[in-house]
């Protein structure tokens, strides 16, 4: 695979920055373009009565932006001292539009002094290429070993676009979303075999060579990573990304690109495209996303699910109507949303009610009349779910396929369906209660747990092929990961229970950055540091900043939240599966 590097030097991106010849990226962002901008925010946050308090104000005023140079990364090109002035002399407190209002930014309070610490390690995880940032890496760990931590990967870097994004920095996630882009125009092949062309990369790395003082960039789009999985989360995250920015900003040019509506429109293409499927969810191999190794999650893992129907949706709110093809695209969108919707709803909702229907369930039922329509048999229902299943809530399991349910928690899964509204807002209070009720398993001493419960013994050998990084209540098997952080958080502001999302983060704030900002902890309670963890995981860090900043201001919600559709609302009653 030969990637297209003279291709690449032509984009205007880098263009910019030579012919500017300029090496120096303006950090943060566009100070000079708005300045305008910066005094009218200051006025509005003198005047503004509301009590609302602004993260990115806290965060400024913990002086992220003030504090020293951040270290220059090996990868990035060197940079002029006239970028430290840059830097001391840019806004350290930008306007920010979300969800249409301009957020209130008062310093009324003590920004708890992990902000500042956690500013500073983004800073010093941001990559360049040419100059310009582009994302940052996935830790900066100077232990461990490398592997492929040093590379931006597309998942990783959304809790930090998003940090950036309520900053008022929104230059790094143009870059970034560009960037990504160009890598989807690559040819992806893995050995003989092409992968689809919509296909996003899992990771991309920038190589410097200082003698010829020339950046090139290196992707992997699952040809390298360990399995060689093509990560099928990444597109979604660049369409739920994209959005993001257009809400931040206002700015409506960038998804209106014709790359970018391109760009749309291929990972679509992949993921509409028409097969044997009798299901509206998404086939799978394992590991295709957050989960990046085997788990057992192949099928229809609900965390595709919900990054699929969240990016459906994302995209129907970017793609231009009046283009060529666009009308019919728009409707099979809408057709696969009903559908997805209806059957995520039906089949993989499970609560006290559903538990016990499918325990009293009947086999080998043939017909349009079935009950069990997938032939699920009761005894496959793990013990421990009886136990788990509290009278009041619920949740989506981890997979439903023939005869198989996989009753298993996936913390990211359930919070994309809140914050897509693919849960209705009955659900979505249900699996609140359900973490409320389940706090000690699912929080426990460092939120959260990726999934629950670990599986272990023979079954762990059968599932993960005896993998020794996740073994029992470590990794993606029950480990606890802070990035999750920020997912909760947004889901606890879109169900009005910000308590809930302070007390986790208080619970994080009591080791998080004494532990050196591990990439995920181990055990029941995620007491200890994982067994292989990272430290200066940059999405644990951007995790923590993101879920401060929508706790402190709301309004950011509207960036990765969408309303729920009432047309959608075809839930099946119970009764009606009762009766049949
Ligand atoms: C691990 C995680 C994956 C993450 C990557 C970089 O492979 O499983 O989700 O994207 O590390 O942090």
């Amino acid at each position: 695979m030969a990637p297209d590097l003279l291709a690449l030097s032509a984009l205007s991106l880098e263009a910019d920055s030579l012919r500017n010849g300029d090496p120096c990226y303006p950090l943060p962002s566009d100070s000079s373009k708005n300045a305008p901008n910066k005094a009218a925010a200051a006025e509005r946050s003198r005047s503004d009565p509301s009590p609302v308090v602004g993260a990115a104000a806290a965060a400024a005023a913990s002086s992220p932006l003030l504090s020293p140079r951040p270290t220059l990364m090996r990868l990035e090109t060197v940079k002029s001292s006239e970028c430290l002035e840059a830097l001391m002399l840019s806004p350290s407190v930008r306007s920010t539009v979300s969800g249409g209002l301009f957020s209130p930014r008062i310093h009324s309070f003590e920004p708890h002094p992990m902000i500042g610490e956690a500013w500073e390690h983004l800073r010093r995880s941001i990559v360049y290429f040419r100059g310009n940032p582009v994302g940052t890496i996935a830790a900066n760990d100077s232990v461990e070993e490398v592997l492929n931590y040093n590379q931006v990967f597309v998942r990783d870097f959304v809790p930090s676009a998003l940090a950036f994004l309520m900053n008022g920095e929104s230059d790094i996630v143009k870059n970034f979303l560009l960037k990504a882009l160009r890598l989807q125009a690559w040819e992806k092949r893995i050995d003989n075999f092409t992968l689809g062309q919509g296909a996003m990369p899992a990771s991309f790395k920038v190589l410097h060579d200082p003698v010829r003082r020339t950046d090139t960039m290196v992707a992997d789009f699952g040809e390298s990573a360990i399995g060689r999985v093509a990560p099928v989360d990444s597109g979604f995250w660049w369409i739920i990304l994209l959005r993001a920015y257009t809400r931040s900003t206002g700015d409506h040019s960038l998804a209106d690109m014709p790359d970018c509506q391109r760009g749309i429109k291929l990972i679509l293409t992949l993921c509409l495209a028409e097969g044997f499927d009798t299901f509206p969810t998404l086939l799978c191999a394992d590991g295709c996303c957050m989960v990046d190794r085997r788990m057992g999650i192949y099928g229809y893992p609900i965390e595709i699910q919900a990054l699929f129907f969240m990016a459906l949706r994302c995209a129907k709110t970017m793609l231009k109507q009046e283009a060529p093809g666009n009308k019919e695209l728009l409707e099979r969108i809408d057709k696969r949303l009903n559908a997805l919707s209806y059957h995520m709803r039906n089949y993989f909702w499970l609560d006290h009610h559903q538990l016990n229907s499918i325990y009293r369930y009947k086999t080998e039922e043939y017909s349009h009349t079935a009950v069990n329509k997938f032939n699920v048999i009761p005894e496959s229902i793990p013990d421990w779910v009886f136990d788990f299943m509290p009278m009041r809530g619920g949740y989506f399991i981890g997979n439903v396929s023939p005869a198989r349910m996989d009753f298993r928690w996936f913390l990211l899964g359930n919070c994309v369906a809140i914050l897509s509204s693919m849960a209705t807002s009955e659900q979505a209070e249900a699996i609140m209660d359900l973490i409320e009720e389940r706090w000690e398993d699912l929080v426990g001493e460092m939120p959260l747990k990726i999934s629950y419960p670990a599986i272990e013994g023979h079954e762990w050998r059968i599932v993960t092929g005896f993998d020794p990084k996740n073994t029992r209540w470590s990794y993606h098997n029950g480990g606890s990961w802070p990035v999750l952080l920020w997912l909760l958080t947004a889901a606890c502001v879109k169900t009005g229970r910000p308590q809930m999302a302070r007390r986790a983060i208080e619970q994080a704030e009591q080791r998080l950055s004494l532990d050196g900002w591990p990439e995920y902890y181990d055990g029941k309670l995620g007491r200890y540091i994982g067994k292989q963890a990272r430290k200066l995981q940059t999405w644990s860090i951007a995790g923590y900043l993101v879920a401060k900043m929508l706790l402190e201001d709301p309004t950011h919600l509207g960036m990765v939240s969408l309303d729920e559709d009432r047309n959608m609302k075809t839930l099946m009653t119970r009764s009606a599966s009762w009766t049949v």
